[in-house]
Parts: structure tokens; sequence; C-alpha cells
């Protein structure tokens, strides 16, 4: 299975609009950083939403993220995807030990992830929440809106061999 065809028999959110900050059922398989699901949630692949601290100032808002603090793991590296094109999707891939926390710095887009089994999409559209996500999960980036940044922390340099890039290998290597 290509990895375009993984994220396209996902359903897709019902909306796209900000909700209010207030618990709500998110239909059709959809989880949004602003569902005040925080107290549960842990989704089916170990992925997990994180709120982060937000100290707002009237000069602009600050949200700053630690090791051992709001991400479980020592932050190795940085990188960010920006200017990504309308209608393109990043990632496609597993990683084999590598931890990632994945935050909408700026803008929105998806994350959909699957562990083989169970997929679900997360739709990040806050600065001040972040994605975590443990080793051996497949993951897809997509409906990036316009002038996004996808900011990511890694907990290790650079390899390609901690990648899995072939979802049935990834499949059979769980
Ligand atoms: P890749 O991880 O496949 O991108 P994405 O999953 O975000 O779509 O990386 C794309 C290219 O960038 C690939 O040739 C490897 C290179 N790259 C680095 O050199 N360093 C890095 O930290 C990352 C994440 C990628």
């Amino acid at each position: 299975m290509s990895s375009r065809t993984l994220a396209k028999r996902l359903p897709e959110p019902e909306d796209r609009l900000p909700v209010p900050y207030d618990r709500r059922t998110v239909a059709r398989g959809g989880r949004r950083a602003t569902d005040g699901q925080i107290g549960s949630p842990v989704g089916s692949t170990g992925c997990r939403l994180v709120e982060l601290p937000r100290i707002a100032d009237p000069r602009g808002n600050l949200t700053p993220i630690e090791a051992g603090a709001q991400v479980p793991f020592a932050i190795e590296r940085v990188y960010y995807l920006y200017d990504v094109p309308g209608g393109e999707a990043r990632g496609g891939h597993a990683h084999r030990a590598f931890e990632e926390f994945i935050v909408a710095a700026s803008g929105s887009f998806d994350v959909v992830v699957d562990d083989g089994v169970h997929a679900e999409r997360f739709f990040l559209n806050r600065s001040y929440y972040g994605l975590y996500l443990p080793p051996m999960v497949w993951r897809e980036l997509d409906n990036f809106s316009s002038g996004s940044v996808c900011l990511v922390l890694a907990s290790a340099r650079y390899d390609e061999a901690d990648y899995i890039r072939d979802y049935d290998e990834f499949v059979g290597a769980r």
C-alpha cells in the first residue's frame, strides 16, 4: 500500500474551523488540538496530544518546551517544514527507534498516524499543543494551511537507517 493510499482511506474531520476550547466529541476519527480531550489524550496508536505552557503577553505569546517536562525524551535535533505547497503531503515513513514531537508552530495541518493496526488523524492548529509520536508509528502529514510551519523535535540526530519508508515493510516489522 502506498503512503498516499493510507491517508486517503482515513475519514476527514467534519470541518476545519477552529472550535471553542471545550470538551467535545470528534466524529469520524478526527481529533483536534483544541478538542479539550487532553485528560485522555492517548490514542490507540500510543501517540498523544500534549498541552504546552502558554505565557500570555500583550506583546505576543510565548510557549516553552523542555525535554523531560513536556517532551519525554532528550531533544537531539530540531527541524521544521515550511513553504509546503497546497495539496502536498510530507512524511510517509516510520522510525524504528526515534521519537518525535510535532508542533504546528504556525497555521495548521493534519498528522495521520498508524501503528499497523489502528490509524488516527490529528488536526494540529494551535502552537501550544504538540503531538508525541513513539517509535514504530507510520506518519503522514497533509492538509497544510498556507504559510504553516511544522516544527519537529526529535530524539536523535538524522540517520537514514532509522527510517522505514515502505508501508508493507513497516507492517511486517511490527
Ligand atoms: P524526510 O524525513 O523524508 O522528510 P519528511 O518526512 O518531512 O517528508 O526528509 C526529506 C529529506 O531531508 C531526506 O533526503 C533526508 C533529509 N533530512 C535531513 O538531512 N535531516 C533531517 O533532520 C531530516 C528530517 C531530513
